[in-house]
C-alpha cells in the first residue's frame, strides 16, 4: 500500500516524523513587528474589527509567510473573540491591551450567556477558508484558542494582570462559580475549534499563556483537566484532530501536562531548564518553542548563540522550532533573517 507522504513538514513533526531541517514558524508572527502589518492595521479601528474582517484577517495571516516563508501559518484573530462571542464586550485599547468589564462576583457567571454567539464568530470561519484556498502546499495551517483559564483570567480582572490574582481569588472565593464559568469557556472552546477544523485547520494550538501563576493542585484542575475536556470534544466530531498545547510558565509541571494530555506537540517558554525538557518531555512528545523573544530583539552573536543552544537541546528528536512566547513587536526584520538562515542551514 502507498503511503501518501505529507508534503508539509510541520504537520510532519506533530504526526510523529522527524524532519532533518526542522520546521519553523514564530508565535503572533503576523502582528506589529511587520510594516506591512502595522499599514493595514492602521486603516481599523481595532484588532478585533480586523479579527472580524475576512479579507484584512486572511491577508495578515499570510503576510508573515510571503515574507519569510515559515512552515505554518497562524490565523489572525485572537484568544478574546471568545468572551466577546459570549456577550462580555471586549474592547482593545492601544498601548493598555485588552479591555472588558470585569467579573466581580458569581451573580455575574449564572446570568452569563452560556453559548457563543455563532454570528460573531463566523467571520472567522470565512478568513479561514480564503487562507486555505491560497496558503502554498508545503505550509501548514493552524488555528487556535485560548485555554480556559487564561482566558478567564481576562474575563475576571477585565484587563491584563501581572499575576492573576483577581482569577486566582475568584477560584479560591468562589469555587462553583469559577468551575461554571470554566465550563461554560470549554463548551465554547469545543465548539470554536470543531468549527475550525471544518472549515480547513490542519491543527491547532491551546494557548494556556498564564497556566504558570497556578500552584500545582490548581494547575491541574484549572489547566489541565478543562483543556483534556477540549481536545476530547473536538476528537469526537475529528478523531486525528492535532492538537498542541502551550502552558507558558508551567515548569516541572510540564510532566503532568503532557502525561494527562494526547498531544501531538507542547510549547516550550523560554524559561524551562533544556536538560529537563529534552529528558522527561520530548522523550514522550514532539516540543516547539523555547527561543527567548528578547534573543530575538537583540541579535548579532547573542542570537546565534541561543538559536545553536534551543537546536543542540532539540533537533535530534521531533521539534519544531519557535519562540519561547510571542515575537516582540521591536524585533528587528533582519534578525528574523537572520535566525531563519541560522536554523535552515543548520
Ligand atoms: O500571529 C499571530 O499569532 C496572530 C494572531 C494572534 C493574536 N493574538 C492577534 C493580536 C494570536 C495567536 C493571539 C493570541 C493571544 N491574544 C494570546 C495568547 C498568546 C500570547 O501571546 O500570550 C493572548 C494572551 C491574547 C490577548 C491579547 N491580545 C493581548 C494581551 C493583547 C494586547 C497586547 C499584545 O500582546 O499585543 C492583544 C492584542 C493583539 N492580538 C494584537 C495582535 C496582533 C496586537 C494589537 C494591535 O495590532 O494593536
Amino acid at each position: 500500500v502507498l503511503k501518501a507522504v505529507c508534503p508539509k513538514p510541520f504537520l510532519n513533526v506533530l504526526d510523529g516524523k522527524r524532519q532533518s531541517v526542522p520546521p519553523v514558524w514564530l508565535m503572533r508572527q503576523a502582528g506589529r513587528y511587520l510594516p506591512e502589518y502595522r499599514e493595514l492595521r492602521a486603516k481599523t479601528e481595532s484588532v478585533l474589527d480586523l479579527c472580524f474582517s475576512p479579507k484584512l484577517a486572511a491577508e495578515v495571516t499570510l503576510q508573515p509567510i510571503r515574507r519569510f516563508n515559515f512552515d505554518a501559518a497562524i490565523l489572525f484573530s485572537d484568544i478574546l473573540v471568545i468572551p466577546h462571542a459570549l456577550g462580555r464586550r471586549v474592547r482593545f485599547v492601544t498601548g493598555e491591551g485588552p479591555q472588558l468589564d470585569p467579573i466581580s462576583e458569581p451573580s455575574i457567571v449564572a446570568k452569563m450567556r452560556d453559548k457563543a454567539d455563532r454570528t460573531i464568530l463566523a467571520p472567522i470561519y470565512e478568513t479561514i477558508a480564503l487562507v486555505k484556498a491560497k496558503l502554498p502546499a508545503q505550509v501548514g495551517f493552524l488555528g487556535f484558542c485560548g485555554a480556559p483559564w487564561t482566558v478567564a483570567t481576562y474575563m475576571i480582572a477585565g484587563e491584563g494582570t501581572p499575576d492573576q490574582a483577581p482569577a486566582r481569588l475568584f477560584a479560591y472565593r468562589y469555587p462553583e462559580s469559577f468551575a461554571q464559568l470554566i465550563d461554560i469557556l470549554v463548551d465554547a472552546s469545543v465548539e470554536y475549534l470543531t468549527t475550525q477544523f471544518k472549515a480547513g485547520v490542519d491543527a491547532v494550538q491551546i494557548f494556556d499563556t498564564w497556566a504558570g501563576v497556578l500552584p500545582p493542585d490548581e494547575f491541574v484542575r484549572w489547566s489541565v483537566v478543562p483543556t483534556e475536556r477540549i481536545i476530547n470534544g473536538v476528537r469526537r466530531e475529528h478523531p486525528g484532530a492535532r492538537v498542541i498545547g502551550f502552558p507558558r510558565g508551567a515548569g516541572t509541571m510540564l510532566e503532568n501536562y503532557v502525561g494527562a494530555l494526547k498531544l501531538n506537540a507542547v510549547g516550550l517558554d523560554w524559561m524551562i531548564d533544556r536538560e529537563f525538557a529534552r529528558e522527561c518531555i520530548q522523550s514522550r512528545v514532539a516540543v516547539q518553542g523555547n527561543l527567548d523573544p528578547l534573543a530575538l530583539v537583540a541579535g548579532g552573536a547573542a542570537l546565534d548563540r541561543e538559536v545553536d543552544a534551543v537546536l543542540e537541546a532539540f533537533s535530534s528528536g521531533l521539534f519544531v522550532f519557535n519562540l519561547g512566547h510571542g515575537i516582540l513587536p521591536q524585533t528587528p526584520l533582519e534578525h528574523v533573517e537572520r535566525m531563519l538562515k541560522r536554523v535552515r542551514g543548520a
